[in-house]
């Protein structure tokens, strides 16, 4: 049997991580066997890519295309160490960030032909895709604040995305339209801008269906 495997998109500050966190711990609660996982990450090998993507001193002329190349090869690690023996193994996966977040931060955000992005992302994930993709969206202006509350709480290192501007997130917020709009089914888009509870009644109300199929107790 198949494990489910749920995605998470939506720019910075969107609040993916909690909700995460939150569906995690109540599937858990149901009895299935989950593993959370983030991109670019989620692997030994993959948390030295996000530190060179994000927040080493020496990132600066990162182009483009490394970028892209570099998502991928954290993704390809990850799929094949942790997410496929996981799904073969009838376990759930809530991963923060997949293949939707290529398409819309070097696609749509940094302009590369989408054509190239999409054969790249499918070298790198192979047969695996999500059975669902939750899209929190919320506006750029929100995300800002939430972003400010959480680096005055927390100093954070330096994050070469968070350095873009908000040209660049609004085109990104557009890829992801685009995305929602292409695929109905798969990606559901939610208002991240409510409240955290509000927020999690509503995903609860997407994926408690599809776990019950797998065996869960909901
Ligand atoms: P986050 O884990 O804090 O969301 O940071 C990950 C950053 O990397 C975020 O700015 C989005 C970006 N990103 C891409 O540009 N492309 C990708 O494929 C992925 C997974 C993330």
């Amino acid at each position: 049997m198949r494990g489910l495997f749920i995605t998470f998109e939506g720019t910075e500050g969107s609040g993916k991580s909690t909700q995460i966190a939150l569906l995690a711990a109540r599937l858990r609660e149901a009895g299935t066997v989950v593993h959370t996982v983030r991109e670019p990450g989620g692997t030994p090998i993959g948390e030295e890519i996000r530190h060179t993507l994000k927040h080493s001193q020496d990132n600066a002329a990162m182009t483009a295309e490394a970028e892209l190349l570099l998502m991928n090869a954290s993704r390809a690690q990850l799929v094949r160490e942790v997410i496929r023996p996981a799904l073969q193994a009838g376990q759930t996966v809530l991963c923060d960030r997949f293949y939707d977040s290529t398409a819309a931060y070097q696609g749509y955000g940094r302009g590369l032909d989408l054509a190239t992005v999409r054969a790249i992302i499918d070298f790198a994930v192979g047969e695996v895709r999500p059975d669902l993709t939750l899209l929190l969206q919320i506006p750029h202006i929100l995300g800002e604040e939430r972003l400010r509350t959480r680096r005055s709480a927390i100093p954070l290192v330096r994050d070469r995305f968070e350095e873009a501007d908000a040209a660049f997130f609004e085109r990104v917020a557009k890829g992801y339209r685009a995305i929602a709009e292409a695929e109905p089914g798969r990606v559901r888009v939610l208002d991240g801008s409510g409240g955290v509870e509000e927020v999690r009644a509503a995903i609860w109300q997407l994926v408690r269906g599809m776990v019950s199929g797998i065996g869960a107790k909901v």
